[in-house]
């Protein structure tokens, strides 16, 4: 049985690169790779599941600094690979969109935001934040649902009915609080807010002042390129 499953998920992969070419997150590290060298980077929401790889991929690929910033704390694996680089990256526990992180952190020519969007209530406030951190690229990589029959739609999720949500599931590796789960108040920005499409996500990010330069297009995400403009 495992061996079967194991040719089913082979089976997968194939035909998802045959569709959509690189995998979302080899796709994420590839456009790192270009634009980091000789560079500043910031990797915002950097830390859950990847202990801070995009922003180490970035640093290792020449960025001149690099700074991830999460709400949550550096995870142990973070620390042990920033110690054993001789802290390559500086972390930054904060909010996204707290107004003062810009100061605090300064501006950088590529800002990395993936995974992050569609988990916070107001999206256009959220990418006007990553404007004023960015002077040159956004990297914005983000869960995005098919276009629907209108362009630009965007479902908002919170106290949606249950039987209308569960139309809206599928399966990942872990649990979407707010989209497997009623929206849960006091988990904050863990709850999933929006399913965006792509089209809704571009419309999105012309209003917070980047211009799209390339967009790679998965069954269930997205991964844009934008210059500030
Ligand atoms: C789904 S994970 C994505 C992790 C990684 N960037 C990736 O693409 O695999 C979302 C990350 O963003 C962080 N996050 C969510 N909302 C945030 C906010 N408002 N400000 C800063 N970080 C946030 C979470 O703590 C978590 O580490």
């Amino acid at each position: 049985v495992g061996r079967l499953a194991g040719c089913a998920a082979s089976l997968r992969n194939v035909a998802a690169r045959l569709r959509y070419g690189v995998p979302y997150g080899e796709r994420c590290r590839a456009i790192l790779a270009a634009e980091a060298p000789g560079r500043t980077v910031i990797d915002v929401g950097c830390m859950w599941q990847v202990d801070g790889a995009y922003a180490f991929h970035a640093a290792e690929h020449g960025a001149t600094r690099v700074v991830g910033v999460d709400l949550m704390p550096a995870t142990a694996e973070f620390v042990r690979r920033n110690d054993a680089s001789e802290r390559t990256v500086e972390f930054i526990q904060a909010d996204v969109n707290d107004p003062d992180l810009a100061t605090r952190a300064g501006r950088f020519d590529v800002v990395f935001c993936s995974g992050v969007i569609y988990h916070v209530p107001d999206p256009v406030s959220t990418l006007a934040r990553l404007r004023s951190l960015c002077s040159d690229t956004l990297v914005l990589g983000s869960a995005t649902i098919r276009e629907r029959g209108r362009p630009q739609t965007a479902i908002f999720l919170p106290f949606m009915a249950p039987e209308r949500r569960r139309r809206l599931v599928y399966r990942t590796t872990h649990g979407k609080v707010g989209l497997d789960t009623a929206f849960a108040a006091h988990e904050s920005y863990a709850n999933w807010y929006w399913l965006f499409t792509a089209s809704c996500l571009e419309a999105m990010l012309a209003v917070a002042g980047f211009r799209v330069v390339s967009r790679y297009g998965y069954r269930r995400a997205s991964c844009i390129v934008a210059r500030a403009c």
